[in-house]
């Protein structure tokens, strides 16, 4: 044990994505701590968004926020950071845009344009270059003082490739895709670079005190099932199957995994055979199904309701809850199902609606 924290009060969600049977869902969601708060505003002030990661004092701060707020409603926390530091650490220039989101100035162009080797050659020492993430996260654990767990995060290998090559969010991939189609190797060599950089950057939260990690893999869907094969699930397998062994070498405990291959609903099955822990599902899942995909697999999956659900009405949030409860066969299975929404929390949501939202799953779940 690296660092000595307060006791847990709640580790629900730890015995829960251990696939272990629970008094009750445990819940969080993505982007909890973000820009649907208001306190997040206040804090962030008129910092740039990556300044604020670098802080670890106003990132632990933003941390908290949700847990605040919510406190007695929600189980876990996660670091405020993001997924675009790993490419930073790799050399490339990140901004964020307000409105806009991350932009990168320089984008890697082709195989042939020198950023490309350059990016490539470049040894990437993560434990020095993301040294703030660490420092936040030992941070925020002690300022949560076992309130409840801390999630640690990475951004996966495909996604993080998109941005690197787009230079930004996108709709049509052109990058991408001309890269999968016209420099596979080439891709696949700096997928494999990528998702060694993601186990150091994972096993080093750990190592600081992250107890679960999450693996965004964003942008699932925008493969085909045949490329999805080639260009994410071996990158999500070797984090999988390396962060363990590199946890034991470095004397630490294994902590639950998941995974959130979004949009990738044809690869549910193969999702579940990763090595991951739990499976994070979007919006478009059918929970029964997803249920019966798993089958007698110890896999526990997380999810799903439609963020929009948080713009409509109370009605549409309780139906939305009891749907997912029924769906995920709570009342039967007791164990299996961390809840969350199908993907981030979106700008302008009423933070009283999500208040509603965990509060609805703390009823319907209740044991009679
Ligand atoms: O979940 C949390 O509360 C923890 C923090 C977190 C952020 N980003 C904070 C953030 C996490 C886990 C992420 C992950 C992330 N970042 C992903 C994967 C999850 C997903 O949404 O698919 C991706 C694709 C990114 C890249 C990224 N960062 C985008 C596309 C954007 C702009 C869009 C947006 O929603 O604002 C960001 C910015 C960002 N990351 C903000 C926050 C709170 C908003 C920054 C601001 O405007 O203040």
């Amino acid at each position: 044990m690296e660092h000595s924290f307060a006791p847990m009060q709640n580790d629900l969600i730890i015995r829960a994505a251990w696939g272990e049977e629970v008094e009750r869902p445990p819940i969080w969601v993505m982007r909890q701590a973000g820009r649907y708060l208001p306190e997040y505003h206040e804090a962030k002030g008129t910092r740039d968004f990556f300044e604020c990661c670098r802080d670890p004092e106003v990132s632990s701060t933003i941390t908290l926020q949700p847990i605040e707020r919510f406190a007695g409603l929600i189980d876990a926390a996660i670091i405020f950071s993001d997924i675009l530091v790993i490419p930073q650490a790799m050399g490339m220039v990140v901004e964020m845009v307000d409105k806009k989101g991350p932009h990168f100035p320089n984008p890697l162009k082709s195989p042939t344009d020198g950023q490309y080797a350059e990016v490539m050659a470049r040894d990437v020492d993560v434990s020095k270059e993301l040294d703030y993430v660490y420092k936040a996260i030992t941070l925020t654990r002690k300022k949560l003082n076992g309130r409840v767990p801390l999630i640690g995060f990475c951004g996966a290998p495909w996604t993080l490739l998109c941005y690197m090559v787009e230079g930004g969010g996108t709709k049509v991939f052109k990058e991408s895709k001309t890269w999968v189609y016209k420099y596979p190797e080439e891709a696949k060599a700096l997928l494999h670079k990528i998702a060694v950089l993601c186990v150091e950057y994972l096993a080093l939260q750990v190592k600081a005190g992250a107890q679960l990690v999450q693996v965004f893999e964003s942008w699932a869907g925008e493969l085909s099932p045949s490329s999805f094969k080639k260009f994410s699930q071996p990158y999500l397998a070797y984090i999988a199957k390396h962060l363990p062994i590199r946890l034991k070498e470095l004397g630490l405990d294994p902590v639950p995994m998941i995974v959130f291959p979004k949009g990738a609903w044809y690869a549910l099955d193969a999702a579940c055979d990763l090595g991951y822990n739990a499976v994070s599902l979007d919006w478009l899942y059918a929970p029964a199904d997803a249920v019966k995909t798993v089958g007698d697999r110890p896999i526990v999956l997380q999810g799903n309701a439609d963020p929009g659900v948080l713009y409509g009405s109370r009605g549409s949030i309780t139906e939305t809850v009891q749907e997912m409860v029924d769906g995920f066969g709570w009342a039967t299975r007791k164990k299996g199902w961390i809840v969350n929404l199908g993907h981030g929390i979106t700008p302008f949501v009423n933070p009283e609606d999500l208040k509603f939202f965990f509060q609805e799953i703390h009823r319907l779940t209740k044991t009679q």
